[in-house]
């Protein structure tokens, strides 16, 4: 029996969570692009600010997944009866009433207990980099009560991987200068390296904890407020009498206010915190940063600023299929979700410790955000393109705090960024941004359109023994990393990303007037395709790669990992073939990859660690990419679909993919953002079970398969191609978008029930001819497209 943890709201604008029991810790982040703090429904959750590697606020439980216990959490404690119980419901757990709302960078929290209602809100506004609490409590019992409110925040400051390798030495270099209203604090060790480093100096950062009520007491000693053999489930400082004032010991830093209130029946009382960072280069004292939160005007007027920015940002491409679940999925969350990957990468979720943001990451992500906000994608692809090396390489991280990185093995990366610029330009027309010049990790500079080429320079003139791109350390897979390790080993989907690459910037090679090299790179894609077809093909789909001792990955007759998703999903965007085995490659695909939650990345799974595979082989049987259902391949396939006219195939794969679509107290992560993937059939009884939320580029390509592909109103440069691959049922459906400067509003009709196939289109009430939308003339266009 399935149970019902939670729903949407009427708008879908919230996921509304019924109880604190959830499966998992189900979470949100909050954030304005630069702070990140990431909420769990019960307030569980850690901070960091633009980089979590070196820029930590709040501290992390290295088991958040399971324990969730490091967060934002508010005691409450009846001093008549020395009762204890937490506002969040959890850690303590008591509670009458409970409901969660996650909404667009905010989580609220509404419980009660013994009629003591507390309503939490969370959130980090625009205009600071700072997390802003409000706690506000209403006695609804028929007696005046004495309470003790107590906020509690643990934090680990500055470079955390010594926090995590030792967590006293790392806190002797905590300094905290208390105030009235809280307390600003700095740490004194910080190195640019992951990992110790003897290269240090004091943390640049302050960070500051206030409040708009003095409280009775604050304390920064977290042994003194947790106590010996106690946790966040039963700190002696709330349990006990005695709460320390003011900082001191030499253990971490917590941030605990006490306030002692006295509520009648019917009274209320509220208090708002802020914990935020001060950078010193904001050339103002952290207290005149500090004193405006110090007034409860400022956090509701940042809250009214929080939603009507995002509100604005949402809103360029609105979407209305006959799937409701679609439409949430399209009009809020998938965006939201986005948007976290646009800024944070592959930072930590509850799962993952967190990464670098890498470089394909990143690429895709700007690629899912580009119909969104052209001026935040455009500054995006600008940071990115200071990762190159004059050869061509790319780094494999693009830091956000101004590090140097070193060239990355994986060889597929620098191909990305030719995407996600091509698709940056179709959609703005900015060809000028080809010019621009950034500089190069190594020494001098180079003109975007320059990093573009050496990208492919690098990879187009490599062959290997069947003449394929080389493997190297892996490519999209990051887990087959042994594949080509001695250098002979080749990639089959490279090879078809290369095609589809070319096909991208051959628009722009034309308008820079590179003719010579542009035929030679279409040599090498029609030779490459060649080869693909000739040697590549196993009857019913193609060849994976070929290991460095020339043997085939992904063909028949292997027990295990017989047939690999991406050669076959990326054969299809690329063009490799005739229709005819495009189609067996899709029908493939699902025949043997299929399940009812998406498409595994290959299949069988892995059972023993191959050493001319590498490390996707370790993974247990039926998780990560070692045969687990991989949202981010199901996605492009989706495209694929979308591509060879199968719309029904397409949306159904979409819907499957849907994290709403799952049973939650199975899948067990959030219904209401993609996880990177889902336990695959060979995983036993975990089989179907989320793992990896939020951090995938599943949410980019979700979010251009429907826009793109399935609704398929696709940029170009010279106006918008009109596609449409849907489900046959679909009779009508409309899309809002914005393109260069004008408003297109889209209204579908598709009186034959087919799948694909445009009869007319009708741009302002004016047929056209064909089914390219010429550039806009005014600032709204309506658009009429009937299917047939
Ligand atoms: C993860 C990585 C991504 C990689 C994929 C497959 O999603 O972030 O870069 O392509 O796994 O290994």
């Amino acid at each position: 029996m399935t149970v019902n943890f939670g729903e949407f709201s009427e708008d879908g604008r919230e996921y509304v969570i019924h109880t604190p029991n959830t499966p998992r810790p189900w979470i949100n982040y909050l954030t304005n692009g630069d702070y990140c703090a990431l909420s769990s429904h019960v307030g569980g959750g850690f901070s960091f600010f633009r980089d979590h590697r070196f820029n930590g606020v709040l501290k992390r439980d290295l088991q958040q997944s399971q324990n969730d216990l490091t967060g934002r959490f508010v005691y409450l404690k009846d001093e008549e009866s020395g009762e204890v119980w937490t506002a969040n419901v959890h850690p303590i757990g008591k509670f009458d009433t409970f409901e969660a709302r996650h909404g667009i960078g905010y989580t609220r929290i509404k419980s009660s207990y013994n009629h003591i209602f507390a309503n939490l809100r969370y959130f980090v506004g625009p205009e600071a980099d700072a997390e802003l609490w409000t706690i506000h409590l209403e006695n609804r019992s028929h007696k005046t009560l004495s309470l003790s409110v107590y906020s509690l925040a643990e934090f680990s400051l500055g470079n955390i991987s010594l926090y995590e390798g030792d967590v006293n030495f790392h806190s002797l270099f905590n300094k905290v200068e208390m105030n009235e209203y809280g307390f600003v604090a700095s740490h004194n060790l910080w190195f640019p390296k992951y990992g110790w480093s003897e290269d240090s100096h004091p943390w640049k950062h302050r960070v500051f904890l206030t409040t708009t009520q003095r409280p009775d007491k604050i304390t920064t000693d977290r042994s003194a407020f947790f106590g010996p053999f106690r946790s966040v489930v039963n700190p002696r400082g709330v349990e006990g009498e005695y709460l320390p004032q003011g900082s001191g010991g030499c253990t971490e830093l917590v941030g605990v206010c006490q306030w002692r209130i006295q509520l009648a029946p019917g009274a209320v009382w509220s208090v708002n915190e802020a914990i935020g960072m001060y950078h010193a280069s904001a050339g103002k004292e952290p207290q005149q940063i500090v004193e405006k939160f110090q007034f409860s005007t400022t956090y509701e007027n940042s809250w009214k600023a929080h939603n009507e920015h995002w509100a604005r940002l949402l809103s360029s491409v609105e979407v209305e299929t006959p799937d409701l679940d679609i439409n949430i999925m399209m009009n809020v969350w998938n965006k939201w979700q986005l948007f976290v990957n646009f800024y944070f990468g592959r930072a930590p979720s509850y799962f993952h410790k967190g990464q670098y943001p890498g470089m394909r990451d990143c690429c895709q992500d700007v690629f899912g955000v580009i119909p969104l906000s052209r001026d935040l994608a455009k500054a995006n692809l600008r940071r990115i393109g200071g990762f190159f090396f004059r050869d061509g390489q790319a780094t494999g991280g693009c830091n956000r705090i101004g590090l140097k990185e070193d060239p990355s093995l994986k060889v597929d990366l620098p191909l990305w960024f030719v995407l996600a610029v091509a698709d940056y330009l179709r959609e703005t027309g900015d060809i000028d941004f080809l010019n621009e010049s950034l500089p190069l990790m190594d020494e001098g500079s180079s003109t975007i359109y320059e990093k573009m080429i050496m990208g492919i320079e690098r990879i187009v003139r490599q062959q290997g023994p069947h003449g394929l791109p080389l493997i190297g350390k892996g490519d999209w897979n990051d887990a087959a990393n042994a594949v080509g390790e001695k250098g002979q080993g080749e990639s089959v989907w490279l090879a078809e990303f290369l095609c589809h690459v070319i096909c991208e910037i051959a628009p722009l090679m034309h308008l820079k007037n590179d003719a010579a090299k542009l035929i030679f790179y279409e040599k090498r894609a029609k030779e490459l395709k060649k080869i693909i077809n000739a040697q590549c093909w196993d009857g019913e789909w193609f060849v994976r790669a070929f290991r460095d001792d020339g043997r085939p990955l992904g063909v028949k007759g292997e027990k295990e990992g017989y047939i690999w998703i991406n050669s076959q999903t990326w054969a299809v965007i690329a063009d490799i073939a005739d229709a005819e085995r495009l189609n067996t490659c899709l029908d493939s695909v699902e025949k043997h990859l299929g399940t009812p939650y998406g498409l595994t990345n290959l299949a069988p799974a892995y059972t023993k660690y191959d050493h001319t595979i590498g490390l996707i082989t370790g993974f247990k049987a039926g998780w990560k990419e070692n045969g687990a259902v991989f949202s981010h391949a199901s996605s492009f396939n989706v495209v694929a679909r979308a591509i060879m006219g199968r719309g029904w195939d397409a949306v159904d794969l979409f819907r499957r993919i849907l994290p709403s679509s799952k049973e939650s107290d199975h899948y067990l992560v959030e219904p209401y953002i993609y996880s990177q993937f889902c336990a695959g059939p060979d995983a036993g009884a975990a089989y179907g079970q989320g793992a990896y939320h939020w951090l995938t580029g599943t949410a980019a390509w979700m979010f251009r398969a429907m826009t793109d592909y399935i609704i398929g109103v696709h940029p170009e440069l010279y106006g918008l191609r009109i596609r449409p691959a849907v489900d046959p049922s679909w009779k009508s459906f409309t899309m809002k978008r914005l393109f260069r400067e004008a408003t297109y509003m889209f209204r579908f009709e598709n009186p034959d029930g087919v799948e694909t196939g445009v009869r007319q289109i009708y741009l302002d009430d004016q047929l056209i001819d064909g089914t390219l939308l010429p550039l806009p003339t005014q600032k709204q266009h309506h658009v009429r497209v009937v299917m047939g």
